[in-house]
């Protein structure tokens, strides 16, 4: 960040009392308003529900321009490396903050692949979820039942703990999830391959079974790589903020990563893609498009359109042209040559980019709006999607966990409130009281 030489002078109108706060510059992107000593020199705290206009901290690891609808990754254009790289390398860049030599990114792979077991035990944990769990629920209790089985590597004051921990998650991150499916089928679990590339073997622990060989479609896997790169990082998004939130207060990684998992789970955030294709579901034939679109429009309704509309892009979500082109190649891959969903979902899309609402608004098709066709055509059931997400995502929590506990000017955090309840009141005993809640009541 670069010393404050601009300010800005707030005034209260009242007293006409001015304060003068200090103006930071990134290296790229909108300047922000440095009010650190605010409540110090005024009394008085900002106010911004979702956090619409706060930046909660410094980082160099991803930059988006939403307005331009662009996403980079330590200086490189998403696009870049959807279309050259391949995700060990992506995760490299995000943790070490270059693109890895050869000699590292060997390196790199090899102590990944060295971690993609799971504790022996690990097995009987599943054993506690129903059958019928939602594989998001497994991933959220298996993760942070991590931090049971991996205590050396919890001390986040050394750098080796965490990136022994940082490396444990990335690595696992696949074999839990492909688990969590295994287990759901009632099918034997099965162990990762080390000859497998991280898709590779995300592949086989998904739809191998102990009685026949399983060849991974190359094809495929490089769609679940390029799926894993687009879903990588997203700067600080609703996860990620979540685990710097947990992480700010020391807690251990397995369980920051886990509370990031969470959040992802929304249908407002990670939730979207499986949100997708139940509304695709829901709309059948293209004829019922207008009918949803005039719904989505509908104040009165809270019908959105899934996979349409982002916080930050309001512009095409660069991720979402590649996914696009993602999709035709897996569904050519596959021979499927008429895709009714995919069909649908293009028309949805012409219609709604035709329509002023959506126009006027800024709602473009999100990265999730053609990945739930894509893991339809995989056979990776819906439960699954937002568990690939997470498995994408871990390596950007992990990096971003990292980046802020190297920050020296890390606090924990604590974000104050605007108070609007009532103000003291005496107690009174149980049986004195005439009216109770009204709120209750209402309930
Ligand atoms: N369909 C219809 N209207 C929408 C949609 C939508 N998908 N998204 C936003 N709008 C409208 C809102 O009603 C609002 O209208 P108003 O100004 O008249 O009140 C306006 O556009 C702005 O929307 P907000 O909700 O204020 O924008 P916000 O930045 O808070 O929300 C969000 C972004 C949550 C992604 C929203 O667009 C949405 O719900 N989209 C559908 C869910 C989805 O696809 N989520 C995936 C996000 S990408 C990701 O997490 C990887």
């Amino acid at each position: 960040m670069s010393d404050a030489k601009k300010t800005v002078t707030l005034t209260d109108n009242q007293t006409g009392k001015t304060w003068e706060f200090p103006v930071l510059s990134g290296t790229t992107g909108p300047d922000v308003i440095d009010i650190r000593r605010l409540y110090a020199e005024t009394g008085m705290f900002t106010y911004d529900p979702g956090y619409t206009s706060t930046g909660s901290c410094e980082s160099s690891i991803t930059f988006i321009d939403g307005d331009k609808g662009i996403l980079r990754h330590r200086g490189y254009d998403i696009q870049d490396l959807a279309e050259h790289s391949d995700f060990m390398e992506v995760a490299y860049l995000l943790l070490y903050g270059d693109l890895p030599n050869p000699p590292q990114k060997a390196k790199f792979e090899s102590d990944i692949t060295n971690h993609t077991m799971l504790h022996e035990q690990i097995h009987s944990f599943y054993s506690g979820f129903r059958r019928d769990s939602h594989p998001m629920a497994v991933m959220v209790g298996v993760v942070g039942a991590l931090s049971s089985f991996y205590h050396d590597s919890l001390d986040i004051n050394d750098p080796h703990h965490r990136m022994v921990a940082s490396y444990r998650m990335i690595a696992k991150v696949p074999t839990i999830a492909a688990w969590a499916y295994k287990y759901s089928m009632g099918q034997p679990f099965v162990y990762p391959r080390n000859a497998l590339s991280y898709a590779e073997n995300f592949l086989h622990m998904m739809f191998a079974v102990v009685t026949e060989d399983y060849h991974v479609n190359p094809v495929l896997a490089r769609a679940v790589d390029r799926i894993l790169i687009l879903h990588a990082d997203h700067e600080q998004n609703a996860s990620t903020s979540t685990v710097r939130l947990a992480g700010s207060s020391a807690a251990n990684p397995f369980a920051c990563i886990a509370s990031g998992i969470a959040s992802l789970w929304g249908p407002a955030h990670g939730g979207a893609n499986e949100a997708v294709l139940k509304m695709l579901n829901e709309i059948g034939t293209k004829d019922r498009i207008p009918e949803f679109i005039k719904r989505a429009k509908d104040k009165d309704d809270p019908f959105r359109l899934m996979g349409f509309g982002h916080r930050v892009y309001k512009n095409h979500d660069p991720r979402a042209t590649v996914m696009q082109k993602t999709c035709h190649e897996v569904l050519d891959e596959l021979g499927i040559s008429n895709e009714p969903l995919l069909d649908l979902a293009m028309e949805m899309e012409r219609i709604a980019l035709e329509d002023a609402y959506f126009i006027d608004k800024k709602l473009f098709p999100n990265v999730d709006f053609y990945s739930g066709i894509i893991f339809k055509a995989l056979n990776i059931p819906v439960s699954m999607f937002t568990v690939l997400f997470a498995v994408a995502r871990t390596v950007g929590w992990v990096a971003q966990w990292n980046e802020m506990i190297e920050d020296p000017t890390q606090k924990i955090g604590r974000p104050r409130q605007l108070y609007v309840g009532g103000l003291k009141k005496d107690y009174v005993p149980l049986h004195k009281r005439t009216s109770g809640s009204a709120k209750a009541q209402q309930g």
